[in-house]
């Protein structure tokens, strides 16, 4: 059977992961979430003391360390997924910290880091059969993509998902008002940054999944995945 390039995008928190995740699991592609790669370089930067008091990024300083930025993913045996290694420490746990979302927007909008981490995401997907989830995955890394992609639901129902996420990973401390205010803040960023915004591609086909189940939603992903690959 042919091998593809899958690009699923859209908004935060709309279970694009999760989907894409189980998607290559079940289709036997590889997973890449370039999501954790744009986390990756925002942790680097809070690590490195790169944001002032007043959350002020210092950009030529990150410009000139770019480079010594290396972003890697190595398959956990035990959950079977690939984890996010930050020059060579795995950080899968603290890119998913409100920390680092606070900054990623920040971060994900500078040129220079678009265009390396577009490199690398181009790299790893060479050889196709590969599924990348991400905001401009079937626009501008991918434009040739096979099957695209792109995932929508209420923002209400988002922030939701993202805050039992957090409450199941020990944090109690966010309130969910904090959650939808920063998805709001980031859709907003992310469609309107001048380089790679989030948009839907002429060609993605359009999940709106607020009111359907996991399960449906795989079932329709596979089917889709069964017809463009025949
Ligand atoms: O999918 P996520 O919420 O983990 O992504 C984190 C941030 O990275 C998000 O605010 C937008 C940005 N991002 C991006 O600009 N381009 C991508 N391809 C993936 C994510």
């Amino acid at each position: 059977m042919k091998k593809i390039t899958v690009a699923i995008d859209g908004f935060s928190s709309c279970g694009k992961s999760t989907m894409a995740k189980s998607l290559a699991k079940n289709i036997g592609y590889t997973y890449v979430d370039s999501g954790a790669m744009y986390r990756a370089v925002a942790l680097y930067c809070i690590q490195h003391n790169m944001f002032d008091a007043t959350g002020t990024l210092d950009i030529n300083t990150l410009n000139r360390e770019i480079n010594n930025i290396d972003i890697s993913f190595k398959l956990n045996p035990l959950s079977g997924i690939a984890d996010t290694y930050l020059n060579n420490k795995i950080v899968e746990a603290e890119i998913r910290t409100m920390a680092v979302s606070e900054k990623v927007s920040v971060v994900s909008a500078i040129p220079f880091v678009r265009e390396r981490l577009v490199a690398l995401q181009q790299e790893m997907g060479r050889q196709k059969g590969i599924v990348m989830d991400g905001r401009d995955i079937g626009t501008i890394v991918f434009p040739d993509a096979e099957m695209k992609i792109f995932v929508t639901a209420k923002p209400e129902i988002r922030a939701q998902r993202r805050f039992d996420e957090l409450i199941s990973k020990g944090d109690n401390n966010t309130k969910f008002e904090e959650v939808l205010s920063n998805l709001t803040q980031r859709d907003h960023m992310d469609m309107t940054r001048k380089d790679g915004p989030l948009k839907q591609a002429d060609d993605a086909i359009l999940l709106d999944n607020s009111f359907i189940t996991v399960d449906e939603q795989m079932k329709w992903l596979v089917d889709k995945f069964n017809e463009i690959v025949v």
